[in-house]
C-alpha cells in the first residue's frame, strides 16, 4: 500500500513556455484539488502535452511557478513515483526487452510489486498478455498496459495523456468507467470529447498555449471562445 499522505493542491501560477521563438504555454495557471478529474484539451500543438512535461519536470517553464500542497515545488521526474505522481505517455513507450509483467512492475512502489502489478494489469483486462513482450501486441491492449503501469503506484494523481488514442468505442467506454472508478485525482489530456464531456469534473482549454476556457463541462460546451477555437473544428 501507498503510504502518501492525501494531494491537497497541486497548482501551476503563470506558466510560460518557450521553446525559441515558440511560445508552446503563454501564462497558464491551473489548480488541481483532490479528489477531481480535470481536462485538458485543445487543438493539435495547443501546449497539452507541454502543460504535463512541466508538471513532471521534463520540461523547465521560462517563467512561472508550481506549488505541491501549497509548497513551492520544483519537479523533478525522478522523484514523481516518490510523490504519487504518475503518467501514461501520449503514445505507448513500453521496454522492448522485457514482458508486459515486468514493464507494469516498473510502475510498481513496493515489495510486493509483482503481485501488484498482476492485479493493474487485471484491473485494465490485460492480465492475460502478462508474459507476453509488448512489441508484439496490438495497440489498444498496449494502451491499457500503459494504464495498468500507472495504476499500480496506486498515484495521488494520475495523468493520462491521450490515454484514448487509437481506441474504438467500446474501449473508450471502458476507459470512461475506469477513470471515474479510479478514484483518484486525475489529469486528462484527450481529444474524445465524449469522453472528456462524461468523466471530467473541470476542463481548461488551451489554444495556442492560451488558456482560453476553464470550467465545467456544460460551461466549456457552451463557450462560444471554445466552440470556435476548437469544438467546432473536427477532432
Ligand atoms: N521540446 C520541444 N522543442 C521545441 N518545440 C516543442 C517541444 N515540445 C513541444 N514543442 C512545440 O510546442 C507546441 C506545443 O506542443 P505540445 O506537444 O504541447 O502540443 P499538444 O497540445 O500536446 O498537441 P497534440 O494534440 O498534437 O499532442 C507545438 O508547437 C510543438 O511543436
Ligand atoms: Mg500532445
Amino acid at each position: 500500500m501507498s503510504t502518501d499522505p492525501p494531494l491537497k493542491e497541486l497548482a501551476l501560477h503563470n506558466i510560460t513556455v518557450r521553446f525559441g521563438g515558440l511560445t508552446a504555454l503563454d501564462d497558464v495557471s491551473l489548480r488541481v484539488a483532490p479528489g477531481r478529474i480535470v481536462g485538458v484539451i485543445g487543438p493539435n500543438g495547443a501546449g497539452k502535452t507541454t502543460l504535463f512535461n512541466v508538471i513532471c519536470g521534463f520540461v523547465n517553464p521560462t517563467s512561472g511557478s508550481l506549488t505541491l500542497d501549497g509548497q513551492p515545488w520544483r519537479p523533478r521526474p525522478h522523484h514523481l513515483n516518490r510523490l504519487g505522481i504518475a503518467r501514461t505517455l501520449q503514445g505507448v513507450g513500453q521496454f522492448a526487452g522485457m514482458t508486459v509483467l515486468e514493464n507494469v512492475m516498473v510502475g510498481a512502489r513496493n515489495r510486493h510489486a509483482e503481485r501488484e502489478a498482476l492485479t493493474a494489469l487485471e484491473r485494465c483486462g490485460v492480465a492475460r498478455y502478462a508474459g507476453a513482450h509488448p512489441g508484439a501486441l496490438p495497440y489498444a491492449i498496449r494502451k491499457r498496459i500503459e494504464l495498468a503501469r500507472a495504476l499500480v503506484a496506486k498515484p495521488r494523481i494520475l495523468m493520462l495523456d491521450e490515454p484514448a488514442g487509437g481506441l474504438d468505442s467500446d474501449e473508450i467506454r471502458w476507459l470512461g468507467t475506469l477513470i471515474k472508478e479510479v478514484g483518484t485525482t486525475v489529469l486528462l489530456v484527450e481529444h474524445h470529447m465524449d469522453l472528456v464531456m462524461s468523466v471530467c469534473d473541470e476542463i481548461l482549454v488551451l489554444d495556442f498555449g492560451r488558456s482560453i476556457a476553464l470550467g465545467t463541462p456544460g460551461e466549456i460546451s457552451e463557450n462560444p471562445r471554445v466552440t470556435e477555437s476548437y469544438l467546432g473544428a473536427p477532432a
